[in-house]
């Protein structure tokens, strides 16, 4: 077995979301997400770490091409998020909170399907410089 190496590649995007749940009364929502449930949306600067993890080619001594990544990042992730609103411009978020918790989950499984198998993947999203989530935990 060959040494484990991880890269991480840096990313970021604004996007506008509003936290909601309509099984609940206005209330309720108002009181479970605060401001983040002002009807008329707010933005984050979100920062996107993508961390891949595996051995290292015997050829190119690379886990992964960081060009690459970055370049799947920024097709795939980054050029669909920035700049949003991710309630009403992402299918993803039709039904689903985009909680920094459920944003991070859609990004991973969208990146796990240009990234080759055998590398492990994680995705770390700042929401805000004091507020990040991981996954998979
Ligand atoms: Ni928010």
């Amino acid at each position: 077995m060959g040494k484990r190496v991880s890269v991480y590649r840096k990313e970021h995007f604004n996007a506008a979301h509003r936290l909601h749940n309509p099984a609940w009364d206005d209330n309720r929502n108002s009181e479970v997400f605060g401001k983040c449930n002002l009807p008329n949306y707010h933005g984050h600067n979100y920062e996107l770490i993508v961390k891949v993890t595996g051995e290292t080619d015997p050829g190119t001594g690379y886990v992964m091409d960081m060009k690459v990544l970055s370049d799947v990042i920024r097709e795939h992730v980054t050029d669909r998020f920035d700049h949003r609103n991710l309630n009403l411009d992402m299918p993803e978020f039709r039904e689903m909170n985009p909680t920094a918790e459920n944003i991070a989950i859609v990004i991973h499984d969208i990146l796990r399907a240009y990234i080759d198998e055998k590398l492990d993947i994680k995705v770390i999203l700042y929401e805000t410089p004091r507020n990040y989530v991981e996954y998979p935990a």
